[in-house]
């Protein structure tokens, strides 16, 4: 019986506690443009199965890309190179290519600069 209710009052601390999670997300969200809120979308599709989804932070594999530049972006994520005389955070070449995220170029640049901190 007491059991029974110290399980009810996890799962209903637990519905609560999430609740609170997602308006929290919400909330950061709405301080984001437009674009940057489409950039978000792409980069957590494209781009957080290696790099973090804070991108202030180190992710698995990639670094952190708060910050990037439209020139780095360019470069990095369309054609796997580095703009002139830019010194990568990292001297492997584990990312490929995603040339077909060209028209998502500015959203990204958008959402990685509003993010940075
Ligand atoms: C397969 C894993 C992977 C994916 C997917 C990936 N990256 Fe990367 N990224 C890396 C790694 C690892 C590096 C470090 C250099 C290297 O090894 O290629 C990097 C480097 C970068 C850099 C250069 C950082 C610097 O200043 O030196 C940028 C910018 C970048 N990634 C942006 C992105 C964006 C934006 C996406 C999504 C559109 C993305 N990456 C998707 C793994 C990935």
């Amino acid at each position: 019986m007491t059991k029974r209710r110290s399980g009810w009052r996890r799962g209903l601390g637990l519905l609560v506690g999430g609740t609170l999670l997602l308006a929290c997300g919400e909330g950061a969200d709405s301080d984001l443009s437009p674009l940057a809120r489409r950039g978000k979308a792409v980069y957590t599709t494209n781009c957080t199965a290696c790099h973090a989804s804070d991108p202030n932070l180190s992710g698995g594999l990639g670094p952190d890309v708060a910050n990037a530049s439209i020139e780095l972006l360019e470069a990095r994520v369309l054609r796997a190179e580095y703009p002139p005389g830019y010194t990568p955070k990292r001297d492997s070449s584990a990312m490929v290519a995603l040339p077909h995220l060209e028209k998502d170029i500015p959203a990204l640049h958008a959402y990685l600069a509003e993010m940075a901190k």
